[in-house]
């Protein structure tokens, strides 16, 4: 599974980035807006951090304004993905897109219906937002089963299922056992994926009765590498 940090906060993308675990960044408007930096800059400077895709989505409503922001957009680098809502005019400027060989990523997806759409114009990422779909009582991750069961039935379909609102390592760890192709995450829940607490319990151990025998590999080197001299 491929890990995406949903985030337009420089310093943790840099942070995170740093890991080796990022293979990709997601933003939308509301996070450049919380970022407090313009869109243009804000996503220069994400790319050039993380090679991998990186999603920035358009704000016209009108497929015509779409395309045309879609061009500024994709002219940042190399690695820019076209987020593009799903409405009629977001699959048919993702439609558009896609013939150019840009890539694109139908964001705001909550049915399997419209997940089947997005890959029928040939979406590169369609992302359900399964934490909204809990948000108003339902089940997010059923919605990710029945993704995974339609893109199944059909080997020409390429688009990857981008896991979007999580609000959990559950729901990463859920949506990687129906092999989902990427989740998003934001940092905290990164953060929450890497943690234990008896990872922590037993390190402590581990690191108490080392300290007692006085012993330090790099000293023992250095003794060994002297005496071979
Ligand atoms: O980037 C889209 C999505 O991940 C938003 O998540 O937490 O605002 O529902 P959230």
């Amino acid at each position: 599974m491929k890990f995406f940090i949903d985030t337009a906060d420089l310093d943790e993308i840099r942070e995170l980035a740093d890991t080796g675990l990022l293979d990709g960044v997601t933003t939308n408007p509301s996070l450049i807006a919380k970022s407090g930096g313009n869109i243009l800059d804000v996503i220069a400077e994400i790319c050039a951090i993380v090679p991998g895709p990186v999603s920035a989505e358009v704000t016209g409503t009108e497929t015509d304004m779409m395309l045309a922001e879609a061009e500024v957009l994709a002219a940042i680098a190399p690695n820019v993905t076209i987020k593009v809502p799903l409405t009629p005019a977001g699959l048919k400027a993702c439609k558009v897109l896609r013939d150019q060989g840009t890539m694109v990523n139908v964001t705001l997806c909550f049915s399997a219906a419209q997940a089947l759409l997005a890959a029928k114009v040939g979406a590169s990422f369609i992302s359900p937002f399964v934490g909204r779909i809990d948000d108003i009582g339902g089940n997010g991750i059923d919605l990710i089963d029945e993704i995974v069961d339609i893109y199944s039935q059909y080997p020409a379909i390429e688009t990857e299922i981008l896991v979007a609102s999580i609000r959990s390592p559950g729901h990463v760890i859920e949506a990687a056992k129906m092999g989902a192709h990427v989740a998003t995450v934001p940092p905290n829940v990164l953060r929450q994926l890497f943690a234990h607490p008896l990872t922590d319990k037993g390190l402590a151990a581990f690191l108490g009765d080392w300290e007692k025998t006085g012993q330090s590999i790099l000293e023992q080197a250095k003794t060994r590498a002297k005496a071979a001299e």
